[in-house]
């Protein structure tokens, strides 16, 4: 077993039909676990994205078995497009995103990702681009502040937090994920429960440096637009805003003329008790699976030209 564990992984390779063969984009390829998988039970050829070079080098050791049939790519999975015309690819038989957070980057020290250990307020899933977490709470104002806590975070106290980063800044720079804990708890009291206080404005400050939801819904589109007649496209979501916007996506794409595919799963598929028991991380995922419409090449007009134009 890997020490991080992906999720779901008899589902993901059943929903994507690994085992006829072909090729898949593993759009967030992580630790490499799902394509492990996805190259075991058949899949030809696979292209993995990932945003974090650290996470990309796992990734090589875990699939270096299968080196000749991988391609490891550092990039957004919002590029998408770009990647596959690059590679003059036409179609894809199927795509992954298993979004978010891997645990592999919540464990890793010095990414600032968890409020356990006092380090940097990094949290960029890619080192190499963007502001950090320490810049953009500098930067914000208050009312983005609230803002961010409240949205991403759903966390009702987001206005007493926002005002207390702001006025603890005013002190000094914060510049470590214990002090920005600390902040949050002193004005949000743990409620009984096991979860810290500081939990929620953790999870809105990260998914806001990573820019997590926006263009989510496009790339979804983009993705159902590669996939050859009755390719899928499976999506595992970990929390509730993440699974809205894959819920809605599908929906519509399932819905609105032209349809362009027929929903696999009517409701998302869950980890069974034995496998959160086994990976408590699982808990929360929601997996949702699409297949494109359409015929195959061969079966009539429609078959050979289903994208979208770029
Ligand atoms: C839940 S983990 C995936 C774990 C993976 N399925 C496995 O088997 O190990 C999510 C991964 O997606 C990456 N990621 C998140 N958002 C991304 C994006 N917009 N573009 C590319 N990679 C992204 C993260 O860096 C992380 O490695």
């Amino acid at each position: 077993m890997l020490a991080h564990e992906p999720v779901m992984v008899a589902e993901v390779v059943a929903r994507l039909a690994a085992a006829q063969g072909g090729r898949f984009v593993d759009c967030t390829v992580g630790a490499g676990g799902h394509s492990r998988a996805l190259l075991e039970a058949g899949a030809a050829r696979i292209i993995g994205l990932d945003r974090d070079l650290e996470a990309l080098a796992v990734a090589e050791a875990t699939l270096a078995p299968w080196a000749s049939q991988v391609e490891l790519v550092h990039a957004d999975f919002r590029e998408l497009g770009d990647v596959l015309r690059r590679r003059a690819v036409a179609t894809v038989d199927g795509v992954l995103a298993d979004l978010g957070l891997s645990s592999m980057q919540v464990d890793a020290e010095g990414r600032g990702f968890s409020f356990r250990r006092d380090e940097p307020l990094d949290m960029r899933m890619d080192r190499t681009s963007g502001p950090d977490a320490a810049t953009l709470v500098a930067r914000a104002s208050e009312r983005e502040l609230a803002d961010v806590i409240y949205r991403y975070g759903e966390e009702r106290y987001a206005r007493r937090i926002a005002r207390a980063i702001v006025s603890a800044r005013a002190r000094g720079p914060i510049e470590t994920t214990g002090q920005l804990a600390a902040i949050v708890r002193r004005v949000v009291w743990r409620s009984g429960g096991r979860i810290d206080p500081a939990t929620r404005t953790f999870q809105a400050v990260r998914i806001w440096v990573n820019a997590e939801l926006e263009g989510l819904d496009r790339f979804l589109r983009e993705a159902v637009s590669w996939l050859r007649p009755q390719g899928r496209l499976v999506a595992i979501a970990f929390h509730s805003l993440e699974d809205r916007i894959v819920k809605q996506t599908l929906r519509q794409l399932a819905t609105d003329p032209p349809r362009q595919v027929a929903l696999l799963t009517k409701r998302p598929v869950m980890p069974d008790d034995e496998e959160v028991t086994r990976n408590p991380r699982a808990r929360s995922a929601k997996l949702r699976a699409a297949e494109r419409l359409g015929r195959l090449q061969g079966e009539g007009p429609e078959g050979a030209s289903l994208r979208s134009p770029a």
